[in-house]
């Protein structure tokens, strides 16, 4: 079968492969991606022979003549450049055999068959020849095209071979499952089970590259429960997994936590392809196992949302997740995540939707997007009258703002202007008045103005003798 390939690139090495018969190559990823008319990014380009002389041949037929890197890892060396956005790898063929313990491979130079045998699933050992004798010929020894038909994920050698070489690729399976929702190939689900604990000797920055390619699909939960199926979950994730099942007393059930929250992210991922608005999600019950009470009218999980802002940083830091802002905005939205939904329930006053202003800032917007994804009952009714209260929440939150401006607001009051009129040095009696004035101005008591605040300062320092 011919396929056509369209990037310049492939005529250039055509005409050199031709000029001095050269077994060139393009395979993997940009192949799967060709077949299945997804966007691809980078090329890889396989050479019986030297990669790296290839590559340096085909820079300078390129315009501007990019700038060549090789990397002399796994033996044989590897060459790259970009042009226009799209990285493309050039390697010479191999053959790999991993030790028992270690992720480094002996690498010796090998046929083309040698090198897709290697690779991890037959989606991504399809090779398309660029010599000009059978140019587009798709060579695709592990029927890897039948199984984009079929839609299956599986690995082109025995699994547990391919699984033990480089135990990442459990993961990678399970990500190309959801990614391209595949189902994974019996054989290659017993074998991820079977191996599940080599991945503990994979870097856990690679895992949660993984982990992450998952929680961006369209539909992550399918990620998440074939990682839990297969006993991955709970080695790489054993925060989440807590918040499995279903206790019942005396004939009171709370619900599964961990299926709502899966609901809970695909809902939010209708909406958002915010990574880290989609962690906000995965983790806003995560204090829910910590907390779980049975009380006389049933089960509570008081003040989960504090627990779980805290139990936050330990699982980015075992997660290699990035410990700044974007931790402290997930942080963030786990605290206020209930806080749309008891505006809703009370009456929605002015004051307690400053409130909510003030704290969620600049996150505001987010909030309520995962609160409206928070939203799980079976009863269609109940979810229609809860998203229409929280489109009000959303109208008087806009309203409130327009007239408040309290996103992102600085009391008109600074300690320096409490300090000054006081003759005042700093103290904790400076952040108790600051506090004041900010409290009176977010309950309305007084308008959010300079004037409005000196005045009100002043009585306070008076009334409570705090000069
Ligand atoms: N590969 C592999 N084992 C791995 C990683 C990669 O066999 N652990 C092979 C696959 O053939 C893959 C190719 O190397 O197609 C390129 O890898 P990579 O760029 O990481 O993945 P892609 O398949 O291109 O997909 P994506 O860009 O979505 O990660």
């Amino acid at each position: 079968m011919k396929k056509q390939l369209k990037l310049p690139i492939f005529e250039i090495i055509k005409h050199l492969a031709g000029k001095d018969n050269l077994r060139v190559y393009v395979i993997g990823g940009y192949v799967r991606d060709l077949i299945m008319k997804r966007p691809s990014k980078d090329v890889d380009i396989v050479i019986i022979g030297n990669g790296i002389k290839l590559a340096e041949a085909i820079a300078k037929e390129f315009p501007g003549k990019p700038k060549v890197t090789v990397f002399k890892r796994f033996g044989t060396g590897t060459a790259m450049f970009k042009y226009e956005g799209v990285e493309y790898e050039f390697v010479g063929a191999r053959k790999e055999s991993y030790s028992k313990n270690s992720r480094k491979p002996a690498v010796e130079k090998g046929t083309l068959e040698d090198d897709q045998n290697r690779r991890d699933l037959t989606i991504n050992a399809l090779a398309i020849s660029l010599h000009p004798d059978n140019f587009g010929e798709l060579l695709d020894p592990f029927n890897g095209l039948q199984d984009i038909e079929n839609k299956l994920i599986r690995t082109p050698l025995n699994p547990d071979i391919t699984f033990t070489d480089d135990p990442l690729r459990m993961m990678r399976a399970v990500r190309f499952a959801c990614q391209l929702n595949f189902e994974i190939f019996p054989e290659t689900l017993k074998a991820i089970k079977k191996n599940k604990e080599r991945i503990k000797i994979i870097s856990k920055e690679r895992i949660s590259d993984e982990l992450n390619k998952i929680i961006l699909s369209e539909k992550p939960s399918k990620g998440f429960k074939i990682l839990d199926e297969v006993g991955l979950l709970p080695i790489i994730f054993p925060e989440f997994i807590a918040l499995k099942g279903v206790e019942t007393i005396h004939g009171l059930s709370h619900k599964d936590n961990f299926l709502h929250t899966l609901q809970v992210l695909d809902n939010i991922s209708k909406k958002t392809d915010n990574l880290w608005l989609r962690w906000a999600a995965i983790l806003h019950d995560i204090g829910k196992p910590a907390t779980k009470r049975f009380a006389e009218n049933g089960w509570t999980f008081h003040s989960h949302e504090f627990v779980g802002k805290k139990m936050i940083p330990n699982i980015f830091k075992e997660m290699r997740l990035p410990m700044n802002e974007k931790m402290v905005y997930v942080q963030k939205l786990v605290l206020l995540h209930l806080r749309p939904i008891a505006l809703v329930k009370s009456e929605v006053s002015d004051s307690a939707v400053r409130r909510l202003l003030f704290e969620a800032g600049d996150a505001v917007d987010d909030l309520m997007t995962l609160a409206e994804a928070d939203i799980t009952s079976k009863n269609e009714r109940k979810v229609k009258l809860f998203l229409k209260n929280l489109q009000v929440v959303r109208q008087k939150l806009i309203e409130v703002e327009e007239k408040d401006k309290i996103r992102n607001w600085q009391t008109p009051i600074s300690g320096e202007i409490i300090m000054k009129t006081f003759n005042l040095k700093p103290s904790k009696k400076i952040g108790i008045i600051k506090d004041a004035v900010r409290e009176a101005i977010l309950d309305g008591i007084i308008p959010n103005e300079y004037n409005a605040a000196f005045e009100y300062m002043i009585k306070f320092v008076n009334a409570n003798d705090l000069k």
